[in-house]
């Protein structure tokens, strides 16, 4: 079968002055339709860079990116902001929600830019809300949330515009044990019960512990991709 996601031979190298910085090299790797995939390595392995490569918000400097039969290295920036909205949803450590906006409004935010009527917006921001277990505080604004809440918040965003992949880098990386116990089965039935493909970025094994399979980088080349399922 096609996988969703194929990289072939990725490459990315930051120019910082001067001097070059290999941040990927010689990466290759395969991810199926509804796997539930933990990227793993030390820190500056290059575990953000690939992800925000797969996600579609940074560019390789060489070889491909293919999801879903599309080639994302192609694209200009336009491209893939529009590829993106309806293709990834991103889940950050630090959340990344608006403090002036309720929960509410922060979710509906990716709609913004899609042709719906306020009302499907309505019926699309009350599902995701209600799919994290968090309606009962949509009126709230993130400074009225826990961590645990901001972040469920966080991730009705990211599924709010039914992307098939949600990447998640480091979402637990703030939480309490509690509370990440939660999150992570929350990411999981997103997987299991909604089909999502799922990309986790985590240092800590009881995250990567949720995960099918288990793919490790180390100075930006990939050292192990994991046992296929
Ligand atoms: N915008 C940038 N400009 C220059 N170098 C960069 C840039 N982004 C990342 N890098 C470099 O690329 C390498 C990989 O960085 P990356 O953020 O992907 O690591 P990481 O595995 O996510 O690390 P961490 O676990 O600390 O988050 C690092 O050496 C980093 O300094
Ligand atoms: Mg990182």
């Amino acid at each position: 079968m096609q996988p969703l996601i194929a990289i072939r031979e990725l490459g990315k190298t930051y120019r910082q002055g001067e001097t070059m910085v290999t941040a990927l090299e010689d990466i290759s790797l395969d991810i199926a339709s509804g796997e539930f995939v933990a990227l793993m390595g030390p820190s500056g392995s290059g575990k953000t860079t690939l992800l925000n490569i797969m996600a579609g918000i940074d560019r390789p400097t060489g070889g491909s990116v293919t999801i879903d039969g599309v080639r994302l290295d192609g694209m200009t920036e336009a491209q893939r902001t529009a590829w993106r909205t309806r293709g990834v949803g991103y889940i950050f450590q630090f959340y990344n929600l608006i403090p002036v906006l309720t929960a509410y409004e922060n979710v509906e935010l990716p709609l913004l830019t899609l042709p719906l009527s306020r009302r499907e917006r309505h019926a699309h921001v009350t599902a995701a809300l209600e799919a994290v277990g968090i309606a009962a505080r949509a009126r709230h604004f993130p400074r009225q949330l826990s961590g645990g809440e901001e972040q469920r918040v966080a991730i009705a965003r990211a599924i709010v515009t039914d992307a098939g992949i949600l990447v998640a880098d480091e979402p637990t990386g703030n939480l309490d044990a509690g509370s990440e116990q939660a999150i992570m089965t929350l990411i999981r039935e997103l997987n299991r019960r909604f089909g999502k493909t799922v990309i986790l970025v985590t240092h800590d094994h009881a995250a990567a512990d949720f995960a099918g399979r288990i793919m490790r980088l180390e100075k930006g080349r990939l050292i192990s991709t994991g046992k296929e399922n």
